[in-house]
């Protein structure tokens, strides 16, 4: 290109019409730039609808969490101790409580939510040995389908005889799994689909400071990340947040870089559930 140019500037000197030469010229360049630039804005929309709507593949997952497979590993990555004795017991405890499950999904005649929308064992762990361990006042629960996640953390509230659940779903026909006795400590609230965000974002904040937050609601990235932004400001200190199905959008892993830094994921057999934790 360099060697074009003084013949370029001769021309634009000596040619009888420069200066018409030189407008059209210039209209020209305006063009390329004008195209150049649209085609940069294009290429950044493009790129920006491409990573709102694509799952990150295992690299990309591999490099923005720390990949662990079992509930133990998870707490320990947050730097949360734990006496062996009561993990033992809170595994013996959550292993009674998945015989209980199991019972309770053979006594339903019909289920509301398909069965694969549960979480997984792992996640049902962590979400119990959280519980007992940190003694929440409040859990923030979204998207409770069966109420499989319900039952579980009911049952460490009760555990604990301390805190209370607030769940949060756009359907009324939800927890089917729940008998009155883990009610107790359990406020539904239920939105329509169409102001989901906002409502969400408006009744968690209302709740004080929240301990531990778990998602399981709208897995797509507006819907994850949405729900996280409105729970930020209600987060207490050392809260944890636990997202279930980070594999599924981008937006886990945007707002842990944005707003905290460093996550965790656990992997079980089929989904990634992503967490972390803000300061203490
Ligand atoms: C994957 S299921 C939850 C499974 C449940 N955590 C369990 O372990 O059994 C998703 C639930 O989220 C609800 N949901 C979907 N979009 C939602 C939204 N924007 N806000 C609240 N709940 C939502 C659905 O009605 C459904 O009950």
């Amino acid at each position: 290109m360099k060697s074009f140019l003084p013949s370029l500037r001769a021309i634009q000197m000596f040619h009888p019409r420069r200066e018409q030469l030189q407008d059209r010229w210039s209209t020209v360049g305006a063009r390329v730039l004008l195209k150049a630039r649209s085609g940069h804005l294009l290429a950044r929309i493009f790129s920006g609808v491409l990573h709102y709507g694509q799952q990150p593949s295992l690299t990309e997952v591999l490099a923005n969490v720390h990949i662990v497979t079992d509930a133990r590993a998870v707490l320990s990555s947050l730097r949360l101790s734990v006496d062996e004795t009561d993990w033992n017991q809170w595994r013996v405890e959550y292993c009674e409580l998945e015989k209980m499950l199991d019972r309770r999904y053979a006594e339903c005649a019909s289920l509301s939510a398909p069965l694969n929308w549960r979480i997984e064992r792992q996640t049902g762990l962590l979400l119990y040995a959280l519980i007992r361990r940190g003694r929440p006042s409040v859990v923030v629960e979204a998207g409770v389908a069966n109420g499989h996640s319900t039952v579980i953390g009911l049952s460490a509230l009760q555990a604990n005889a301390f805190g209370e659940l607030h769940s949060f779903d756009i359907s009324n026909s939800v927890g089917s799994l729940l008998r009155d006795v883990e009610r107790a400590r359990w406020t539904l609230h239920v939105y329509p689909p169409w102001s989901a965000c906002t409502s969400f974002r408006h009744l968690v904040n209302e709740l004080g400071p929240v301990d531990l937050f778990f998602h399981d609601s709208d897995h797509s990235y507006i819907g994850q990340f949405a729900d996280l932004l409105s729970v930020w400001p209600a987060l207490g200190p050392g809260a944890t947040v636990v997202v279930d199905d980070v594999n599924e959008a981008w937006a886990f892993f945007d707002f842990a870089r944005e707003h905290h830094g460093a996550a965790i994921g656990l992997f079980d057999s089929r989904k990634l559930t992503g967490v972390f934790s803000t300061a203490g």
